[in-house]
């Protein structure tokens, strides 16, 4: 395995939705460094093919490695459910999480003792179409009665107040209802009170970040208390100032100007890695 106590945890998404499971990686474990991957010029994932998005998440890794990353969090849905098994394979030597297991061990916990519950999941066209909750739902609770809904504009739905998009899947007398997409949780107080009070809502982030922290310390590489102040660094694909400005409303902190990485640049690293050897899979 690669990275030590003192290197950083890298966190990738699409754009800004794995900060949400930025945050509570902080909340969580205050000191340890974070290096941020958005891959905003290439936003969404959620209605790309499963080689499309696993060749970008390939992509990225590659480009950070030189930094000895200790952990590797897919924060985001899509990405976790087509490329995880994938990337684990071509870069063994990482240690790679993502976010639909601990959301999942999430649901099950909310649904209690109850050996059929219902529960809902939204997450994007491709996280929906891989079935990944259904399985690792139905592999500790195969009772369970699952709704899943593609909700990729979630988002404009709520902007727009077409709620009513969502009334079929509101309307199965849920017990729990999944946020399948990492971009979601920012809704969450809204999709809360849509859904009612008798609903568990779940967002995956903490679980991730205890899931992250428990691998840390099984791998001794948890970093204890220091006097400097962690940092917090993020590489975005597309410069748009307003990520910047978000990320720092969202995280409650003033960010470091994101560092900008042209695509063209991931794709012509990861050929040079697989000609070298170093990357399993061709690109
Ligand atoms: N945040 C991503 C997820 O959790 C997807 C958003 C997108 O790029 O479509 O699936």
């Amino acid at each position: 395995m690669v990275g030590s106590t003192a290197s950083p945890i890298v966190v990738l998404d699409s754009g800004l939705g794995g900060l949400t499971v930025v945050r509570a990686l902080r909340r969580a474990m205050p000191f340890e460094d974070i290096l941020y991957f958005g891959d905003t010029a290439r936003v969404p994932y959620g209605s790309k093919s499963a080689a499309t998005v696993t060749g970008f998440v390939r992509q990225i890794i590659n480009y950070l490695l030189p930094h000895e990353p200790k952990h590797v969090v897919i924060a985001c849905n899509t990405a976790t459910a087509h490329s995880l098994t994938t990337v684990r394979a071509d870069f063994p030597f990482l240690s790679i999480s993502g976010v639909i297991d601990p959301g999942a061990n999430a649901a099950i916990e909310a649904a209690g003792s109850r050996l059929r519950p219902t529960i809902g999941i939204i997450g994007t066209e491709g996280t929906i179409r891989s079935r990944a909750y259904e399985k690792a739902i139905h592999k500790q609770r195969p009772l369970a009665r699952l709704i899943c809904q593609a909700a990729p504009l979630l988002v404009p739905i709520i902007e727009e107040g077409r709620w009513e998009d969502l009334r079929p899947l509101l309307a199965e007398n849920l017990d729990v209802l999944v946020l399948g997409c990492t971009h979601y949780p920012v809704y969450e107080g809204l999709i809360a009170r849509m859904a009612g009070p008798q609903v568990a809502v779940i967002d995956s982030a903490d679980k991730c970040a205890e899931d992250v922290r428990r691998r840390l310390r099984a791998a001794q590489l948890e970093r204890g208390e220091r006097a400097e102040s962690a940092y917090l660094r993020c590489f975005v694909t597309d410069n748009s100032p307003r990520f910047g400005a978000l990320a720092s409303r969202f995280l409650g902190l003033q960010i470091e100007p994101p560092t900008l990485v042209c695509s063209d640049e991931l794709h012509e690293q990861v050929v040079a890695a697989a000609n070298a050897g170093e990357l399993r899979t061709a690109v």
